[in-house]
């Protein structure tokens, strides 16, 4: 089985990384920013919590979260893996992320984590809101204070996986396809 984490400050390009690599191994893609804003075009209770907290940019509650993945892996249970994009985004969210698998026989291959400067992720982020319905991506205020979050909250989850002998970090800048042969070659040492 191959379990990745795919890691990196926003824009780092978790998403586009996934799309390839959920074509060429074949795992079920859990994207928990996608998730919520799936709630959010619902409008259901969930959505207009996470609305408010996404617009800020701050993190939404570790157990709102680990509830969510809790859910997604059991719907998926026996499939080829799981790529979990912008989860664990706490060392909290990391421990119960390892529970979990732990209970059901799992657990994560590696956490690849995508380094990407400051300068470029912004630049990326604004391109991108200029175009996309992201409420969170228009504003350099929301897009720096969601590095802030990151840099504080998020980027510990690292060594967390590092302590495991679990970490590959991988230059997440140069064109989509050069970065996809190096993931494409971490991944294929699992499978
Ligand atoms: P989430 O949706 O996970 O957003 P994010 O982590 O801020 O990251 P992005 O989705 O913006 O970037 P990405 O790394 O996927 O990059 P992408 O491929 O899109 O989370 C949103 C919010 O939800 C959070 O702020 C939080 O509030 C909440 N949330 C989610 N999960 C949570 C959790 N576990 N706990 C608590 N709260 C949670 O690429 C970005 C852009 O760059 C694109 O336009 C792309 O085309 C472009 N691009 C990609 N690769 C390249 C390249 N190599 N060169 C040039 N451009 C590139
Ligand atoms: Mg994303």
């Amino acid at each position: 089985m191959l379990n990745i984490v795919l890691f990196g400050p926003p824009g780092a390009g978790k998403g586009t990384q996934s799309d390839l690599i959920v074509e060429k191994f074949k795992l079920i893609h859990i994207s928990t920013g996608d998730l919520l804003r799936a709630e959010i075009s619902k409008q259901t209770n969930l959505g207009k919590q996470a609305q408010d907290i996404i617009n800020k940019g701050l993190l939404m509650p570790d157990s709102i979260m680990i509830d969510m993945i809790q859910n997604k892996i059991t719907e998926h249970i026996g499939c080829k893996g799981f790529i979990f994009d912008g989860f664990p985004r706490t060392t909290v969210q990391a421990e119960a992320l390892d529970s979990l698998l732990r209970q059901n026989n799992m657990e994560i291959s590696t956490m690849i984590s995508l380094e990407v400067d400051t300068p470029i992720i912004v630049e990326r982020i604004l391109k991108r809101g200029a175009i996309s319905g992201r409420s969170d991506d228009k504003n350099e205020t929301i897009i720096l204070q969601r590095i802030s979050e990151y840099n504080h909250k998020t980027a510990p989850v690292k060594e967390f996986y590092k302590k495991c002998n679990k970490l590959t970090e991988i230059q997440g800048v140069g064109t989509i396809q050069e970065i996809f042969s190096k993931i494409e070659k971490v991944c294929s040492t699992f499978v």
